[in-house]
C-alpha cells in the first residue's frame, strides 16, 4: 500500500504545523522533543498533495487568526461600515493583476514556467475585479473614484503593501500565500452574509457585485481550489515558504481588520466625509436602516 504523504512546516519558532494527506492536522511544538528524535525538526524534503498541502495552508491561516480571537471585534453591521468594506476591497484588488504580472515576470527570468502559467491565469482572472467595487459604491450613491482616490483604510493599507513588496520579490513565491489567504476568507462567506448586507442597502439597490463574486457563490471558491492543487505540485522548499506567508499574512489580515471593527460609526462617517469633503450622499433612506443590528459584514 502506497505511504500517505505527511507534510510539515515550521512556523513561529516554537510551531510547526503537521498534516497528512488524510486530512488530518496536528500543531507540533518542536521545544517538546529532543532534536535528534524529532522527524518534523528539519524542513520537508518530499513531495505534497492536495490532502495534505490544505492541512497545512488553512493550519497557518488559523493560526494567524487565532491570535486574535479574544480581541475580536464584533460590531453591527452599518451601511457606513459596508461603505468602508468596499472601498478596502478595491484597494486589496486594483492592483493584484499588475503585482502578479510583475511576480510572473520574474518567474520567467528564472525559467519557472509552471508559476509563470499559474500567476498569469490568475491576473486574468482577477481583471476588473477592483471596478466591482467601485460600481457597488457607486450603486449606493457614493463619489466612488473620489472616495477611493483619497482614502484607504488604515487597516487594510499594510494589507496592500505586503502584496506590493511580496510581488517586488527577487523571488515572490509568498505572493501565493498571501493570495490564498485572501482568497480562502472570501470563500467562507455563504448566501446568507450577501442576504444580511442587502438588507442593508436601500429597496432596489444591487451593491453586493463585489462581495457575491467574493464568496462561497462566486468564483473564490475555484481560485481557492486551484491554488491547493497548484501550491501542493510545487518542491517542498517553494511550499515551506506559501505556507509561512499565508500564515504571516493571515496575522497581517486579522490586525487590520479588527483595527476597522473596532472604530464607531461616527469615525468612519467622519473618516468618508473628510475624503469626499462633504456629507456621504447615500441613495434612499438608507441610514435609518443602516442604524438597525444585525451581523456587520466583514470587510
Ligand atoms: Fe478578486
Ligand atoms: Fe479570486
Amino acid at each position: 500500500m502506497a505511504q500517505l504523504v505527511t507534510e510539515w512546516v515550521n512556523l513561529t519558532g516554537d510551531i510547526s504545523i503537521i498534516a497528512r494527506e488524510s486530512g488530518e492536522v496536528w500543531f507540533h511544538t518542536p521545544s517538546g522533543t529532543k532534536n535528534d528524535l524529532d522527524p518534523f525538526a528539519t524542513p520537508m524534503t518530499g513531495a505534497g498533495s492536495p490532502g495534505s498541502t490544505i492541512g497545512l495552508l488553512d493550519g497557518a491561516l488559523n493560526l494567524g487568526f487565532a491570535e486574535i480571537e479574544k480581541r475580536l471585534a464584533r460590531p453591527d453591521p452599518t451601511l457606513t461600515g459596508y461603505v468602508v468594506a468596499l472601498v478596502g476591497a478595491y484597494h486589496t484588488s486594483v492592483d493584484t493583476p499588475r503585482n502578479l504580472r510583475r511576480a510572473a515576470s520574474r518567474f520567467k527570468e528564472l525559467g519557472r514556467h509552471d508559476v509563470v502559467a499559474y500567476l498569469e491565469e490568475r491576473a486574468r482572472e482577477e481583471t476588473g475585479h477592483d471596478r466591482l467595487a467601485l460600481k457597488d459604491l457607486r450603486a449606493l450613491g457614493v463619489p466612488a473614484e473620489r472616495l477611493v482616490a483619497n482614502f484607504i483604510p488604515e487597516g487594510i493599507e499594510p494589507l496592500c503593501k505586503r502584496f506590493d513588496d511580496l510581488c517586488a520579490e527577487d523571488y515572490p513565491i509568498g505572493s501565493i500565500g498571501y493570495s490564498y489567504c485572501l482568497e480562502r476568507i472570501a470563500a467562507l462567506k455563504q448566501k446568507t452574509d450577501i442576504e444580511k448586507v442587502e438588507a442593508l442597502c436601500p429597496d432596489g439597490v444591487d451593491a453586493t457585485r463585489f462581495l457575491r463574486s467574493h464568496s462561497s457563490l462566486g468564483s473564490e471558491a475555484s481560485h481557492v481550489e486551484e491554488t491547493i492543487a497548484f501550491v501542493a505540485s510545487l518542491q517542498a522548499n517553494d511550499r515551506i515558504r506559501v505556507v509561512q506567508e499565508t500564515y504571516r499574512s493571515a496575522l497581517i489580515m486579522a490586525e487590520g481588520y479588527n483595527r476597522e471593527l473596532l472604530k464607531s460609526e461616527a469615525e468612519m462617517l467622519e473618516e468618508l466625509q473628510h475624503a469626499i469633503g462633504e456629507a456621504l450622499p447615500i441613495v434612499g433612506s438608507c441610514f435609518s436602516k443602516a442604524e438597525d443590528p444585525g451581523t456587520r459584514p466583514a470587510l
